[in-house]
């Protein structure tokens, strides 16, 4: 306990060392993205495949904390193909809300910075912007025209002093400035109808606290949809929501998904939402991608050991166990993370290969990619995570 101690402390010259670099870094990340911001050279893109909405390059997004820096996104690599639902899953702190605030720019700066990769985002009209770079007056039009995002706990995401046609009047209103207020009014009724509420006329008139979880969930997929956006971001969107309900707000999602020819992003702890609903799926340990692929894949051949004690750890229908399996051991500590595999400390499979450093993505099918010294020989090494050297920022 008392060596535990002694490694997280940090004594008052280091405390004013890590802030006076951290002033420096985030002003100097400041002043390079408000350059950047001017160039449309920089700020727009080329799609490296046109059928993708959006694709994770390499992202590194980090946070410039009095303790450290926390490497939160540390070389994310993945894409969002058209119409289809990509879960994104991973334990507590791993990275999963971060790298989709990274898509939206909605990041805590300035101790909340991309530093390194590119996230790019097809707008469909031939248009793809590098959004790290993008100016806020563009990013402002993507948030709610291209881009929408469901939120874990619909009450907070609802303004408890305003009715609900009034809020959803508000979106309609702002992406259609045009429309006159009947328009917008039948607009936000053809929404609530389409979300699945009954009494459209009446919930119209009435404020958050009245409603039901899954209703005030309703309504946030409503106010997300109004604007048919390209992309839905739902984190956790079911988190808050009793099972049945939450079976009826999925099938909506993915209904209204069809319908509007969106894809999903959908980040979830929950393996069961994502066998249900999603095409492929990304798994996320550390920060790190460590294994992604389709969802049959996933699931059918679940590869990385991480992956595999997830799958263990879920219970079955019809299948009685004692105790459920658990993973032994936790996540590294994100300020000091190891030179080697992430997983090793937890690891029941390890390797001789393990002991170097952290191993490569290996490509063992078109779609299924895992990163983990077990496939070496059998797939092909596609590269290493890239992380960025901090101190080559200043
Ligand atoms: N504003 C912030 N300042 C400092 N560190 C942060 C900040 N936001 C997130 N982090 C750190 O980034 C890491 C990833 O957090 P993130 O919220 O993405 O996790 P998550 O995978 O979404 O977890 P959960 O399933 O609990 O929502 C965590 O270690 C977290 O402590
Ligand atoms: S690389 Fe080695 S330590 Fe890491 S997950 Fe694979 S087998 Fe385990
Ligand atoms: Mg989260």
């Amino acid at each position: 306990m008392a060596e535990k101690k002694k490694s997280s402390y940090i004594s008052g010259k280091e405390s004013r060392k890590i802030t006076r670099f951290n002033r420096r870094v985030t002003k100097k990340l400041e002043s390079e993205r408000a350059d950047a911001n001017k160039d449309p050279k920089l700020y727009t893109t080329v799609m490296k495949n046109p059928q993708n909405v959006v694709e994770f390059d390499n992202v590194c997004t980090y946070f410039f904390t009095d303790v450290g820096v926390v490497k939160a996104v540390d070389g994310v690599n993945f894409d969002v193909p058209r119409n289809s639902t990509v879960g994104i899953v991973g334990e507590s702190g791993c990275g999963k809300s971060v790298t989709s605030l990274s898509l939206m720019q909605l990041l805590a700066r300035p101790s909340g910075q991309t530093v390194g990769g590119e996230i790019r985002f097809n707008k469909g009209d031939g248009t793809a912007y590098n959004i790290v770079n993008t100016p806020n007056a563009i990013m402002e039009h993507l948030r709610g025209n291209n881009i929408s995002m469901i939120f874990q706990e619909p009450m907070t995401a609802l303004n408890p002093v305003f009715r609900i046609g009034a809020q959803v009047d508000e979106v309609t209103k702002l992406h259609n400035p045009e429309m006159t207020d009947e328009q917008v009014k039948a607009r936000t009724l053809e929404m609530l109808e389409l979300v699945g509420i009954a009494n459209k006329e009446g919930v119209y008139n009435m404020y958050p606290h009245e409603l039901s979880g899954g209703m005030r969930q309703r309504i946030c997929i409503a106010i997300a949809l109004a604007c048919s956006p390209t992309l839905i971001i739902a984190d956790e969107p079911t988190t808050a929501l009793d099972v049945t309900i939450q079976a009826q707000i999925l099938e909506l999602l993915q209904d209204l998904k069809d319908k509007l020819n969106s894809s999903i992003m959908l980040i979830t702890h929950d393996l069961g939402v994502v066998a249900g609903m999603a095409d492929y799926v990304v798994v996320m340990y550390a920060g790190r991608v460590i294994e992604k692929g389709t969802a049959e894949e996933i699931f059918h051949r679940p590869c990385h050991p991480y992956t595999i004690g997830l799958m263990k750890s879920k219970p079955v229908v019809g299948q009685k166990v004692k105790k459920l399996y658990n993973i032994p051991g936790s996540v590294p500590n994100p300020v000091s993370m190891p030179d080697y595999c992430y997983f090793r400390d937890r690891c029941e499979m390890c390797c001789e290969q393990c002991q170097g450093e952290y191993p490569p993505e290996i490509k063992l099918s078109a779609t299924h990619f895992v990163s983990c010294y077990r496939y070496y020989d059998e797939g092909t090494v596609m590269g290493y995570p890239k992380s960025v050297n901090v101190e080559e920022l200043l």
